[in-house]
Order: structure tokens, then sequence, then C-alpha cells
């Protein structure tokens, strides 16, 4: 067995210089162009940016569940110091069985339709390996507990119910309890609040950070709104057409935003040339299967230099902890 032995202050997850492509019927589409990230153990990231810009893709990659059309051209992912591209398929089964969860967008496709609440969760705990995961006891006892510590009401019916017969909102939650059921070493949550009204989305995100924080896991969350990365994220991820352009503290990146792409996702009026985006940005994402060599924000960035069509911009440290992949920033030393 293959062992990696890379953990570097208590990164549960170290995801380096990974490409991953498509195949679709008219070729390759390159939408991961060498994504970096990583998560330490208690730490809550949130990546964003628009959609089709392949933050799906980067978490799919990390808990090992792409579709098979994916291929990974380069890169490693390191999951507690060991590369999972190079697990055997007994090591993958424990990673996703016990070492990551996954909240999906969709609560209504990540539920069975035809269990009960209790016995989808059931089956969660058994594969969890965890002590007594066989035992149907251990299996109730954890469930309702899961059930309660998620804010839901009368556990005991609701394990009887079947997915259809609760709200939305309910059926998040019980995909929170279910991925919180068992202790893992990381929770992703891709969109968890989507279609969900806003009193019930506040309540999701405070029970997901909460429960994070009590189990020590870590937390990647996956939103389009950088309100709500604030909110529940210790650093965010800004992350354009298959690359993560810059990373910061949540609030040192609301104090100041530096990548053009950024500041347009802001909104916030850039400092360089004291114009530029007022509100959202002109233009759209490059196509996947031509994308351009240099940066990919170039053709859409109020500011590209000749040198931004000719090379990606390596990740410069413009200031402790924040790292931003473009060339005005240069000054900085390279991350
Ligand atoms: N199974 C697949 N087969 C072919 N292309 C795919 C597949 N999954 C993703 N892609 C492509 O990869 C790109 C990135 O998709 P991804 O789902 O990762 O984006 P995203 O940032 O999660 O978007 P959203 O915010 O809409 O969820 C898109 O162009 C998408 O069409
Ligand atoms: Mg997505």
């Amino acid at each position: 067995m293959e062992t990696h032995i890379k953990e570097q202050d208590n990164r549960v997850v170290d995801v380096k210089n990974l490409f991953i492509s498509f195949r679709t019927f008219k070729g390759y589409t390159k939408v991961l162009n060498g994504v970096n990230l990583h998560v330490r153990r208690k730490e809550k990231i949130a990546i964003v940016g628009e959609t089709g810009c392949g933050k799906t893709t980067t978490v799919y990659a990390i808990a090992q569940i792409l579709a098979k059309q994916a291929r990974v051209d380069g890169g490693e992912i390191f999951f507690k110091g060991r590369d999972s591209l190079r697990m055997n398929e007994k090591e993958l089964k424990q990673l996703r069985a016990s070492g990551i969860s996954v909240i999906f967008q969709d609560p209504i496709a990540s539920l069975n339709p035809v269990f009960t609440i209790g016995d989808q969760m059931a089956e969660v705990i058994r594969y969890s390996g965890i002590e007594g995961a066989r035992d149907p006891r251990v299996q109730r006892e954890r469930t309702v507990a899961a059930l309660r510590e998620t804010s839901l009401p009368d556990p005991e019916r609701l394990m009887e119910n079947y997915p259809f017969q609760l709200s939305g909102g309910m059926r998040q939650r019980i995909c929170i309890a279910m991925s919180l059921a068992t202790p893992r070493d990381l929770v992703i949550a891709d969109e968890p609040t989507t279609n969900l009204d806003v009193t019930i989305q506040d309540q999701v995100l405070k029970i997901l950070r909460q429960r994070v924080e009590e189990k020590q896991s870590a937390l990647i969350l996956i939103t389009h709104s950088l309100g709500v990365a604030r909110e529940v994220a210790d650093r965010i991820y800004v992350m354009y057409a298959g690359n993560m352009v810059e990373t910061a503290g949540a609030e040192e990146l609301f104090r100041e935003c530096l990548h053009p792409y950024s500041r347009g996702l802001m909104s916030c009026i850039p400092k360089l040339s004291g114009g530029g985006i007022a509100s959202g940005i002109p233009g759209h994402l490059p196509s996947y299967y031509a994308p351009p060599p240099g940066c990919r924000f170039e053709p859409r960035c109020p500011h590209a230099m000749p040198r931004c069509k000719q090379a990606m911009p390596p990740m410069y440290e413009a200031a402790p902890g924040h790292c931003v992949a473009c060339y005005l920033y240069e000054r900085g030393t390279s991350a």
C-alpha cells in the first residue's frame, strides 16, 4: 500500500495542483486547472464562485465520488496525509463510510424515497464502522440523538416517516443529521441551503456550524452567497473557471479583496484604477474545450496585461495567509 505521509499543520485535506477534465461527445473539457486547497482540523472553509466554475467537481474529487466521465490529469489529493488518488478499494470504502460525509445540494435526490428516515439513518450508521454499528439499539439511539441535535421535533415519529411526507427544510435537516450522526473528519456541504427560505436557511447553517465545531471535524461549504460564506467560514476560497484565484480569512477578504474577479464578485469598486465594476462582471466563463492559455479571467478582466494571455499567474502571498493568483500582486512572495 502506498502511503504518502504529508500531514502538514493538521491538514485534513490538502489538494495539490489538481487537473480534471470531462469526456463529452465533443471531446474533453478541461475544467479543473491546477486547483490548490487545504482545510485543517476544526477549520471551516467556503468555496465561492459563479455557476460552472468547478466547485462541485473539486469537492467530488475530494470525496472520491466523481462521475465516470471525469479524468484526473494531474495533481494529488491528500486526505489525512494519504494520497486518496492512490488508495485501494478498501481504503476508498472506508473514506466514504467514515472519513468524509457529503450533504448534497438536493435533499430529495440524496434521500431514498422508498425507505423510512429511520431505516436510512440506520444504514449510514451501520456502514460507519463505529462501535456497536451493527446493533439496532445503537442505531436507534444514535438516530434519535442526531435528529434531536438537529432541532427536529419528535424524532421517534420522524423516523417512521418517508421523505415525501416531510417539508424541504426538514429533509435538508435530516440530511445534515445523517451526515453528522457518526464522527467524520470532514463534512462537505454543497449549497446546503438552496431552495430553503431564509429563516430555515439560517437555522440550517447554524446547526451545521455548531455541529462541526462540537465534533472538532472540518467543513467545506460551497455557496453562491458571499454573505453566507462570511457568516459560516473561517477562510474563503474564491474560484473562477477551474482555479482558486484568491484565498484569505473571511474577515480579511471582506476588508480587502484583491483579485479583479473577487472584486467583481463583491461588486466593490476596484481601488487600482478608481473605475471599474459597479455591479456584476460583464462576460461569461470561458469555454472549457479551449480555455485561455494564460489567466482564465483575462478575457473579462478590466486590468488585463499582455502577459496575462501567456501564462497562468501563480499564487502570490499578498499578506500573511492572503493569497491571490494575479500578476498585479507580483511584488509579494510567491506562495
Ligand atoms: N459529469 C460531468 N460530465 C461532463 N461535464 C461535467 C460533469 N460534471 C461537471 N461537468 C462540467 O464541469 C464544469 C464545472 O461544473 P461544476 O458542477 O463543478 O460547477 P459548480 O461550480 O459546482 O457550478 P454550480 O454553482 O452551478 O453548482 C461545468 O462546465 C460542468 O458542465
Ligand atoms: Mg455545484
